[in-house]
């Protein structure tokens, strides 16, 4: 849900004002000449749609504020958790700067944090999807994606290098928050227990206690043995990691292996017990996801 907090500048710790109705966040920013609007699209995007087809999705609106200004023109970013540059993205415009142009952001998916500094106030501004922002040339912000971006936006501009921040050189971002979303780290942990469950659930045809070493598979008996005796042995320590980070006991360097699946699948290809250890990979697999998203939210 979209959010304005209204800070006095010398006060980081107390919000004078929070208001989450878009109309009247709106309103306020309105009064500092900042463009607040929502969109919606004409017709269904989905995660990971081409440029074109997110452009064609709010065609109307883009021609609209296109006529208003004189964008010459636009483009689509997308950035994710997992991307390997997502720090140095992050920390460019993490202090307070200003364009010479209006820099205008329409969020598609995802969100991120923009923090305008006007007449001794901060207006924290948190941009959801649905939400178009225009933040006028020359006014002081920053702007923070998070240690763990997620984003899709629809970028406008003006001139061949009107994104280029000029930075004023005072401290002031980094005394205000930082964007962490709380709630983003309460559902990964929700979902973490649940793949954790579900993991256990997967040890479940063994007939044994939830996981413990009476699955161990004897190599006398079971040609496959040895190999599934090292999956189970991932399993455990993707369990063990996810059970400890829960409960913050875990090394923070410390990650468990990804367990190859199509290896999986081919060593066991005419075994019968194929499918439970798809199933169980499956699992493991997607426990340690959750578990390294987490883990990557720590350590930033
Ligand atoms: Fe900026």
């Amino acid at each position: 849900m979209s959010r304005l907090r209204l800070f006095a500048d010398d006060r980081p710790d107390a919000p004078l004002s929070v208001i989450h109705d878009h109309a009247g966040i709106a309103a306020e920013l309105a009064k500092i000449g900042v463009d607040f609007e929502r969109w919606e699209a004409a017709q269904p995007i989905a995660p990971g749609d081409a440029p074109e087809t997110i452009i064609a999705a709010y065609r109307a609106d883009i021609d609209r504020i296109s006529a208003d200004r004189d964008f010459i023109t636009i483009d689509v970013v997308s950035i994710a958790p997992d991307n390997p540059n997502r720090e140095a993205m992050r920390a460019k415009f993490l202090d307070e700067h200003i364009h010479k142009e209006d820099e205008v952001r329409f969020f598609v998916a995802g969100s991120g944090l923009f923090s305008l500094h006007v007449d001794g106030k901060v207006y924290e501004v948190l941009c959801e999807a649905g939400d178009l922002i225009s933040v006028p040339d020359s006014t002081t912000h920053w702007f923070d994606m998070g240690p763990e971006p997620s984003f899709v936006a629809i970028r406008f501009f003006q001139q061949p290098d009107g994104w280029v921040g000029h930075f004023t050189g005072t401290d002031i971002a980094q005394r205000f928050p930082r964007y962490s979303p709380a709630a983003n780290s309460d559902s990964k942990k929700r979902n973490l227990e649940k793949a954790i469950a579900d993991l256990k659930l997967f040890f479940e045809p063994w007939k044994t206690k939830p996981y413990g070493p009476a699955i161990w598979t004897p190599e006398e008996t079971d040609q496959n043995g040895k190999f599934k005796t090292s999956v189970i042995s991932k399993c455990f320590s993707i369990l063990d990691a996810a059970e400890s980070i829960l409960h913050g006991t875990h090394h923070l360097n410390d990650a468990p292996q990804e367990i190859d699946f199509d290896e999986v699948d081919q060593t066991l290809s005419d075994d019968p017990e194929l499918r439970k250890f798809l199933d169980l990979t499956l699992s493991a697999n997607q426990t340690r996801k959750i578990f390294l998203s987490i883990q990557r939210e720590k350590s930033n």
